[in-house]
């Protein structure tokens, strides 16, 4: 059956619902309240984490986890983890100096809803947090696999990552990119921190190369399919759906797949990175069947 024509299923509707409701539970625990003087922002960086969001990555970060048996408790928290650091990005995304968006999640962003000073903190609060909770004993017993994640993670966030894909993605609104550099920068923009999530569970479970290897594969195709549909999204989609302003990108003058290749042929691509990135699977002979499933979500998505 043609991807785009799959619908998602019970089982992958009940299971992502599931994970919305441990991730908010997780992280309400994990973040602080308080009277002290600068507790708004700890009510800021509960506002940018608490206030919707499909929390795709730590479904990522549970299912591959599952496939190693890992302790759901240990998976949990590196699950918060990787939602903070998805959760900073956006705060700082949305910022005046970078995207200027005043809408993210159906809500005011958190620079409109506090001030800017404060979303700046909030999101560097929540990348050290992130990794604040990765190096505790909780996360695994062994330090070389604690130490493996927080390497791991720190390199999918920083300069070669998130942050570097964000440096270009801003550079592309004055400089027309060619589709290699489109590619490299939604590869590292957020590929990469989608492949910390699916690699994650191999991590924790002290699994193989090649079962890694595969994990990543997927995460590095699905991720580009994901910021295709995103940027797609942005064109088509109803910001009632999406929680976001539309045409951004347009008005800000993004080089994006849409904006080099158009709409129907940047489709076409987004479909055959997710027939792509599911094949890397068959290795797991059907037990990554969430995984497969959550690819053609991606690919079907309204937000
Ligand atoms: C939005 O990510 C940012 C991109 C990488 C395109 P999501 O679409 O996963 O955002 P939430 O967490 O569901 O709001
Ligand atoms: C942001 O990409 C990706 C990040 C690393 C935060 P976008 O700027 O397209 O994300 P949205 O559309 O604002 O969610
Ligand atoms: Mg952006
Ligand atoms: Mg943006
Ligand atoms: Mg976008």
């Amino acid at each position: 059956m043609a991807p785009s024509l799959r619908e998602t299923s019970p089982e992958l509707k009940e299971a992502l619902e599931d994970t919305v409701q441990m991730v908010d539970k997780a992280i309400a625990r994990l973040l602080p309240e308080g009277e002290l003087a600068e507790s708004t922002l700890y009510d800021a960086m509960r506002y940018g984490t608490l206030s919707g969001g499909k929390r795709l990555r730590p479904f990522m970060v549970m299912q591959s986890a599952k496939l190693f048996n890992v302790d759901p408790s240990r998976a949990k928290r590196v699950a918060s983890a990787i939602e903070l650091i998805h959760a900073y990005s956006l705060i700082h995304d949305d910022l005046p100096a970078m995207d200027n968006s005043d809408l993210r999640r159906g809500k005011p962003t958190v620079h409109r809803a506090y001030d800017e000073a404060t979303a700046i903190l909030a999101g560097d609060g929540l990348q050290s947090m992130a990794f604040q909770i990765l190096a505790a004993p909780e996360t695994h017993e062994d330090p070389y696999v604690r130490c493996a994640l927080v390497a791991s993670l720190a390199d999918a966030s920083g300069l070669h990552g998130m942050v570097g894909g964000q440096m270009l993605d801003l550079i592309g609104e004055t400089t027309e990119f060619d589709l290699g550099t489109i590619s490299r920068m939604q590869r590292m923009k957020t590929g990469k921190l989608m492949a910390f999530s699916c690699e994650a569970g191999a991590i924790l479970g002290k699994a193989g190369d090649q079962y890694r290897r595969a994990l990543t594969s997927y995460a590095y195709d699905l991720g580009l399919a994901f910021q295709v549909t995103d940027d797609i999204l942005d064109v088509e989609g109803n910001s009632n759906e999406t929680g976001k302003p539309a045409n951004q990108d347009e008005k800000a003058g993004k080089s994006t797949f849409v904006s080099t290749m158009g709409k129907d042929q940047a489709k076409q691509r987004a479909e055959m990175l997710v027939d792509q990135a599911v094949r890397h699977l068959h290795i797991f002979e059907g037990r990554a069947k969430m995984l497969e499933e959550l690819a053609y979500y991606v690919l079907n998505r309204r937000a």
